[in-house]
């Protein structure tokens, strides 16, 4: 047997440690999750927006921030906050940091929905020659592997990216139904905005993104982390125009509001009404009016985190860490490898 896979696994090893993890990491969080609190600094007294933030597109990197009308930043002060991500409690550690630049505003009734750039991104999740090895590996595999995702970030945007990931994303599953058909895809780029509204993210190459458009409605279920292989198995559906809802491998019921097919599994229901369609770059950005929330169940739901971060979480914990990384691989494919 050649030499080479050993070497190769030894060399990984010796840089990264343990840290050699998927850069999307899944666990179980039950919902809203407390472990990361965001902080908005450059206003004065920082504002805590763990809460009132999303990503609002992948390429360009943007985040979304609300605020409300006549409380926003103007001129210069805009482009001098920074959004920081903390432990919410122990020494409440800085974790990253985005510094933002203001790059323009969606209006709305009430609301001013402030969309940002990257300044810059500092990740404090791994000691700082390991992150820099990371951040080599990557660039090595970008420039080593065909993109076909259609996203071309740069490399301050890719950190920005990774830093965003600290605070862990739901993974939703969004519904969509009108006299044309319906659809059920992964969604986990998306944040609550505060005063019922929320965010979120969609392809604009993919079909989903223009289902949202047409519908106007969407239903997000929270996925239990018992189901998170449906989420993965399903991302294809980004791609159709429609599905077969009897073909499920999951029994559904109507929505409170919009009776949409939903899974009988979710943990929390929220219907949405799209106020404003954003387009940015690779990404739709939509703001909805949130009309129903409904609880079902306490249980984990499936999130999404940045490996680094898991690093950090299960710092000093290397056998919690292996056995985390093959419930990933789970939780992904349904079977451990
Ligand atoms: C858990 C999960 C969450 C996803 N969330 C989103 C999302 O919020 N917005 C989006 O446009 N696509 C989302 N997708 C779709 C993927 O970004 C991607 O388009 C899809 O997996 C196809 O892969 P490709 O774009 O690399 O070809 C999600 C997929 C998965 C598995």
């Amino acid at each position: 047997m050649s030499i080479l896979p050993k070497t190769r696994r030894a060399l990984k090893h010796l840089f990264f440690g343990e840290t050699a993890l998927p850069e999307e990491f899944t666990v179980g969080i039950v919902e809203p999750q407390t472990e990361i609190a965001l902080w908005l600094h450059g206003m004065g007294t920082p504002v805590d927006v763990t809460y009132r933030y999303s990503t609002a597109c992948s390429d360009p990197f943007v985040l979304c921030l609300p605020f409300e009308e006549g409380r926003a930043p103007a001129g210069k002060d805009r482009d001098r906050l920074s959004l920081k991500f903390c432990e919410r409690s122990g020494q409440k550690r800085v974790l990253g940091e985005i510094g933002l630049t203001w790059k323009e505003t969606i209006p709305a009734a009430g609301s001013e929905f402030f969309l940002f750039v990257p300044r810059n991104a500092k990740n404090d999740c791994l000691p700082k020659l390991q992150l820099y090895a990371h951040y080599l590996l990557h660039a090595y595999k970008q420039w080593a592997t065909v993109n076909t995702s259609g996203v071309t970030m740069s490399s301050l945007h890719r950190r920005a990216a990774m830093v965003s990931f600290i605070r862990p994303h739901p993974v939703m599953l969004g519904s969509i139904q009108d006299e044309l058909g319906g659809n059920i895809f992964p969604m986990n780029i998306m944040g609550d905005l505060g005063n019922d509204r929320f965010g979120f993210a969609l392809k604009d190459s993919r079909r989903a993104a223009h289902l949202v458009e047409r519908t106007g409605r969407i239903a997000l279920s929270s996925v239990p982390l018992s189901h998170s292989s449906i989420a993965f198995k399903f991302a294809a559906h980004h791609f159709r125009q429609s599905v077969d809802w009897n073909e499920l491998p999951f029994a559904t019921k109507p929505s409170s509001t919009f009776h949409i097919p939903v899974p009988v599994f979710a943990l929390r229901v929220r219907e949405l009404e799209v106020e404003k369609i954003h387009k940015i770059g690779s990404h739709t950005f939509f703001v909805a009016r949130i009309l129903s929330d409904e609880r079902f169940s306490e249980a984990p739901g499936l999130n999404v985190i940045h490996g680094y971060y898991q690093a950090w979480r299960l710092r000093g914990r290397p056998a919690d860490l292996k056995a985390s990384r093959a419930q990933d691989g789970f939780n992904k494919c349904g079977h451990y490898e």
